[in-house]
Formats: C-alpha cells, structure tokens, sequence
C-alpha cells in the first residue's frame, strides 16, 4: 500500500448533516419547530450546506415524515444550500415541490447493507438513481452521492475497497458532482480509510470526494485528519454528534460539527461556521431531545460557559 500525502487544504466544506443524519433515528418525534429552529440556527453559524430532511417512505422514516413541512418553513439564507435524501423518482417528486437546493441519492458498498436501507440490490439501486439524477440534473439541483459501509458493513463485516471505487464511479457518472463515502458505523481506522481513498481515487478524483464518519469506534476526527491530508476538502458533520442510521443497529453518531471545526481552526483551515454559534445551536435541539452532548468540544465549551457564569 502506497500512501500519497498531500498539503492540508486550506478551506474545507462543511456538509451538515445533523437536520437529517441526526435526527432520522430520533424514536420520540421531534417537534416541527425544534427542526426549522435547528436549521435556521445553523445557517445563522455560517455553515452553508445543510442537509435538512429526507423523501422518504414515512414508513421506513417516520421520524423525516415531515420533510416537506420543515422545507416550507424554514427561512432561507442567501448563499446557503438546503439539500434532501431521495432514493426514487417519488423522493425526487417531493425535493423538486419543496424547492430543495440538492438531492442526495444513496447507495452502498455492501449488498446486505443496500437490502436492509433501499429493499434492493447495489445494481438495482444504481438504475434506479440514473433517471432520478437525470431529471434532478434537468431540473438544475445538482446531485450528490452517498455510499455507505465504505469500510465496514453490520451485515457483512469487511468491505473491499474496490467496491467503493466502483459504485463511486457509476455515481460520478450518473452526474452525481460529487461522492460521500460513509463509514457507517464508524468502524474504520484511519489506515482503512486510507486504503479505501487510495483505491476509489483511481475510480474519482479526490476533489469529487467527500468523507462521511460516524464516531462509533471515537476514530472520527482520526479519520477524518488522514482524509484531509490525503486532499479531501469536503466533510459531513452532525451537531452535538446527533445521529446514527435505523438499519445500522448499534452505530453511534456522526462526528460532531463543533469537533471538526474545532480541528478545522486549529489547523488553520477556513470552513467559514463559527464554533460558538453551532455549539448553540447543538444546546438547544440537544435540550429538546433531553440528552448531554456527545461531542467534546461542545462539552468542553459548556463547562466554560458554566465556570464564568459561576464566576
Ligand atoms: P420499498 O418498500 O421497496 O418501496 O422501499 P416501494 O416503491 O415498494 O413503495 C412502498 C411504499 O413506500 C409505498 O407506499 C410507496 O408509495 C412508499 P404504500 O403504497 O405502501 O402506502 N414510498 C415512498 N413514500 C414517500 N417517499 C418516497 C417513497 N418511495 C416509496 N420516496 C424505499 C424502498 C427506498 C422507499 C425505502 O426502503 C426507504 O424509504 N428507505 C429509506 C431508508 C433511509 O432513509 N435510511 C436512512 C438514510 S441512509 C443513511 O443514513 C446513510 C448515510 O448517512 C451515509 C452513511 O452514514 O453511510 C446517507
Ligand atoms: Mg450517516
């Protein structure tokens, strides 16, 4: 295994995920308000993408049933894009009448992994995804691409990276501008990642990337340093560390926003959120949900918070 390292880059894109990752495996619903306010918060900390719901089967996701009301709702910031999960035609009907900014369709490296999620095959999804992404790319939203279980499956155990690299470059075919590659259940080591970026490299250049970790294992932010110096530029997060996936029994969140801007600043690399304002804004849903944050920044910014005010 040759591993090329790249300088650091100097701006990195935020891709918020915590309006859909983390709030889909919510059991309790959470209420309307608590979504928009949790949305138009995060605009408001400057992030500029930010995945806001999913269409859907209501069945499958309850707790995203809502997706259409939370798009009406929200008020729009210039400059930021409010993009949605679809998996068909009917999800795409649902984003283009809530006038999403971005579909995201998703797809996986594993065969198991791929039944449980969407009831059918990696193939049979990837035809399914081509006339959605067709008349998204039509319609003028652009598109993305998930791949989950990029190195490690519930079902299945150990993934071959050239199975990422192969569903990646149908992706990027079918339009998708750029790719995401989920560790699902956050089983991966940064030595794993690495090997799984080199392989679909050869198969999407590393610009067209994107790194989706979720925190199981607490190799998150590892992974996500070695992303980076390998060139990836674009990350997913969740605020306060929110979510995990329903068919992914035993996956925790992804990793926190407030971690990964942290890192982001102490690295001296632009991402253009403000810490603060996130970590607010992770407060108020986590006060919502009735739970402390996953996160540790935001643990650590809450403790300071509490000794000056007890000053
Ligand atoms: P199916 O049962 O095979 O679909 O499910 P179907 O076409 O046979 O339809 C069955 C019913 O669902 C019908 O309703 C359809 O109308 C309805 P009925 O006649 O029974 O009343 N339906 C829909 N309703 C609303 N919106 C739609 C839609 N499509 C069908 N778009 C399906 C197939 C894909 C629909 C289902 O499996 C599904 O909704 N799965 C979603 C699972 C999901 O959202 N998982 C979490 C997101 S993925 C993730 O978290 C990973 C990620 O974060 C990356 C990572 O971490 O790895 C992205
Ligand atoms: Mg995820």
């Amino acid at each position: 295994m040759t591993l090329a390292f790249r300088a650091l880059p100097k701006r990195v894109r935020i891709v918020e995920v915590g309006p859909r990752d983390g709030l889909q495996n919510e059991k309790t619903v959470v209420p309307l308000e608590a979504k928009v306010a949790l949305i138009e918060a995060l605009a408001e900390a400057g992030l500029k993408d930010i995945e806001s719901g999913s269409f859907v089967s209501p069945k499958w996701v309850p707790q995203m049933a809502d997706t259409a009301s939370v798009m009406a709702r929200i008020r729009r910031r210039p400059g930021v894009a409010y993009g949605v999960l679809v998996p068909n035609m009917k999800g795409l009907e649902g984003a283009l009448a809530a006038k999403a900014d971005e579909i995201a369709v998703f797809g996986a490296a594993s065969e198991a992994f791929s039944q449980k999620n969407i009831n059918c095959s990696i193939a049979e999804s990837l035809e399914r995804f081509k006339p959605v992404a067709r008349a998204a790319l039509d319609a003028g939203i652009r598109v993305r691409g998930y791949i989950s279980c990029v190195v490690g499956c519930p079902y299945e155990g150990e993934v071959a990276p050239a199975k990422v690299a192969e569903v990646a470059a149908r992706l990027l075919e079918m339009g998708c501008y750029e790719v995401s590659l989920g560790d699902t259940t956050g089983v991966g080591t940064p030595g794993k990642v690495l090997a799984m970026l080199e392989a679909t490299a050869k198969a999407v250049p590393v610009e067209r990337l994107a790194i989706h970790v979720h925190d199981t294992w607490g190799q998150a932010l590892a992974n996500i340093y070695a992303a980076l110096q390998f060139g990836v530029a674009s990350v997913d997060s969740s605020v306060a560390g929110l979510g995990g996936c329903p068919y992914a029994k035993g996956a925790a969140g992804n990793v926190a926003t407030e971690d990964v801007i942290y890192m982001l600043d102490g690295l001296g690399i632009a991402c253009g959120a403000d810490l603060e304002k996130v970590a607010a804004a992770g407060r108020a849903i986590l006060a919502v949900l009735g739970r402390p944050p996953a996160s540790r920044v935001a643990q650590a910014l809450a403790a300071r918070i509490a000794s000056k005010q007890a000053a």
